[in-house]
């Protein structure tokens, strides 16, 4: 059975739409799917908690507490669940989840959860096209949400248009596509993956460092920890956290330390992506006391840091070799000639010229290169970014 032991959070909200989640719920349950409904209470007018919780054999949520006032834990539903598909969405529902307004048990479930959401708008026609609506799906791509399209028909306003719920089937393959992605490719695969600046001291107070927050290779990291890999992250200076049982961060702040590091786990890696931005210089003569700014002019003569990348690419013997280029000009030349040079199997451009992409933003618009092939894709957030990477990376191992 294609869902067999999958745990699914399914979030009812108050659209007509939701009578068809009985069949829904129906199909999970057939497929082996363990499914928890949570209802707001508007969607208690549209369809009955009972029938979902015979077909759920789940008792039904939609609020902290039940009746005998003992208390429902989000957290630990949140925890529990390997996704969470929000169907049919309302138009209210997708506001508070793009602004974070925590006033209902379905809410604060989706608030605490890690797992992928899944999301099926549904509404009338101009609600769908409305700005604000246009706007709130824009943010919960950004946040890495996958939305599965209102489709254009019939609507119980009678009214023609966008705006009636996906169909059950299409819902139920967007959800079974999720879990074979998730589960497949990485299983039991070790992943090394560097985030973030590396700091070069030039004295106990001053570094040099660069704008990476660690986003990208986080986010690469989470993403291939949930798709079953084993994760070594390497990270330097950053604030990103990762809170996954799959993955283990290692924190290092210079090139140096970096480099000690991700030869501890190299040779054990299957696939090694290096998202840091590690510095290529340090200083020479590190002073182990504050420099004074009595002169006007200062000095500081730096030597070359080892390149990481490069030593993984001529050392390599099985592992699959990602590297990144982060460039602002002669973008793709530059990339290409960093892939032959460092022996890569695959490297990811992204470039500052291109608004949005590279550093500290949460979004990346990035360009794989292979030796023989070239993938480009639009400006997204860097969980989308971390998934077409590990999609690309699926397909070549
Ligand atoms: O951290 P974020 O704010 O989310 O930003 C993400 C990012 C912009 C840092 C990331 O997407 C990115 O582009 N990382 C690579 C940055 C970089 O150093 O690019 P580069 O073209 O200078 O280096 C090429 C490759 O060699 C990189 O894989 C780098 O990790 C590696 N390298 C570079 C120098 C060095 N001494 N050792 C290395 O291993």
């Amino acid at each position: 059975m294609s869902l067999q032991g999958k745990k699914i959070i399914l979030g009812i909200t108050g659209g007509i739409a939701a009578y068809k989640m009985n069949y829904l719920v129906r199909d999970f349950i057939k497929a082996g799917a363990d499914v928890r409904v949570i209802m707001t209470h508007s969607a208690t007018d549209f369809i009955s908690p009972l029938t979902l919780s015979t077909l759920s054999k789940n008792k039904v949520y939609t609020d902290f507490y039940d009746d005998h006032k003992t208390w429902n834990n989000h957290v630990e539903l949140a925890l529990w669940a390997d996704l969470i598909l929000m169907a049919p969405c309302t138009a209210n529902t997708l506001a508070k989840m793009a602004y974070g307004l925590c006033d209902n048990f379905l809410m604060a479930v989706y608030m605490s959860a890690k797992c992928p959401v899944i999301i099926a708008p549904a509404m009338d026609l101009d609600m769908y096209v409305h700005p604000a609506v246009a706007k709130n799906l824009r943010t919960l791509e950004e946040f890495g949400h996958q939305i599965i399209p209102a489709e254009v028909g019939e609507l119980a306003s009678g009214l023609v248009g966008q705006g009636r719920l996906a169909e059950l089937e299409t819902i139920f393959r967007t959800v079974e596509d999720q879990f074979s992605k998730h589960t497949s490719a990485f299983t039991g695969k070790r992943f090394l993956i560097t985030a973030g600046p590396t700091y070069e001291n030039i004295d106990p107070v001053r570094f040099i460092g660069n704008h990476s927050s660690g986003k990208m290779g986080f986010d690469l990291a989470k993403e291939a920890a949930r798709r079953g890999a084993e994760v070594i992250l390497i990270s330097g200076p950053s604030s990103q956290q990762a809170d996954h049982p799959n993955i283990k961060i290692y924190r290092v702040t210079s090139a140096q330390e970096m480099f000690d590091e991700v030869f501890k786990y190299y040779q054990d890696s299957d696939v090694a992506i290096m998202s840091a931005a590690v510095a290529d210089y340090t200083p020479k003569v590190k002073a182990t006391e504050k420099i004074k700014k009595d002169e006007s002019e200062l000095s500081i003569e730096l030597i070359k840091n080892k390149d990481i990348l490069r030593i993984m690419g001529e050392q390599k013997t099985h592992q699959f070799l990602v590297g990144f280029a982060l460039e602002t000009q002669n973008e793709e030349t530059n990339a290409k000639a960093k892939l032959v040079k460092k022996n890569l199997d695959m490297i990811v451009l992204n470039s500052l010229r291109d608004e949005g992409a590279g550093f500290a933003n949460a979004t990346n618009k990035v360009t794989i290169f292979t030796r023989t092939e070239e993938r480009s894709f639009s400006l997204k957030s860097k969980e989308e970014v971390a998934r077409d990477i590990l999609d690309f990376v699926a397909e070549k191992l």
